[in-house]
């Protein structure tokens, strides 16, 4: 029976140590995608190309959450706040302004309202 409990404790103490190397390895948010839409828009297509091209264009500067980075973070609805108009935040990333490129010769004006619509819909309204 002292033997049984001593290679019980022993074990215990093994998954603990691999349970706190796993936490020191970085945080999830250093995967590679940003969040899929969820509820009401998990399936809509746009939305959904909108997160591939925000993965691909837009993550590096911006955040895969749009958490920010070199470019400002889209959360507490400040995307709704500046461009209460959707179509002028098209604008925007179709022209750029300072560090932020244009887009409009990279993507298709389809691709920059898609991309926008994931900004507003998804990213915006994550805390
Ligand atoms: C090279 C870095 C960089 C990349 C890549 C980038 N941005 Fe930006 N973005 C910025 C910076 C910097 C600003 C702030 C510009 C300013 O206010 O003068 C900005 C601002 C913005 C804003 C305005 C935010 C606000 O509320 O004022 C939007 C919208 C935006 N970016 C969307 C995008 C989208 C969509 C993509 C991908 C298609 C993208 N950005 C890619 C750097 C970047």
């Amino acid at each position: 029976m002292g033997r049984g409990r001593f290679l019980g404790g022993a074990f215990v103490g093994v998954l603990m140590m691999v349970g706190l190397a796993g936490c020191g390895g970085g945080g999830s948010s250093r995967g590679g995608t940003s969040p899929l839409p969820t509820g009401a828009n998990a399936h809509n297509s746009a939305l959904l190309a909108g997160r591939t091209i925000f993965t691909a264009q837009c993550a590096s500067c911006h955040g895969l959450g749009g958490q920010g980075n070199l470019g400002p973070a889209f959360t507490g609805g400040r995307l709704l706040r500046d461009f209460p108009n959707p179509q002028d935040q098209v604008t925007f990333v179709s022209q750029g302004r300072g560090v932020m490129p244009a887009f409009s010769g990279i993507l298709s004006h389809a691709q920059i309202e898609s991309v926008v619509a994931y900004e507003r819909s998804v990213l915006d309204v994550l805390k």
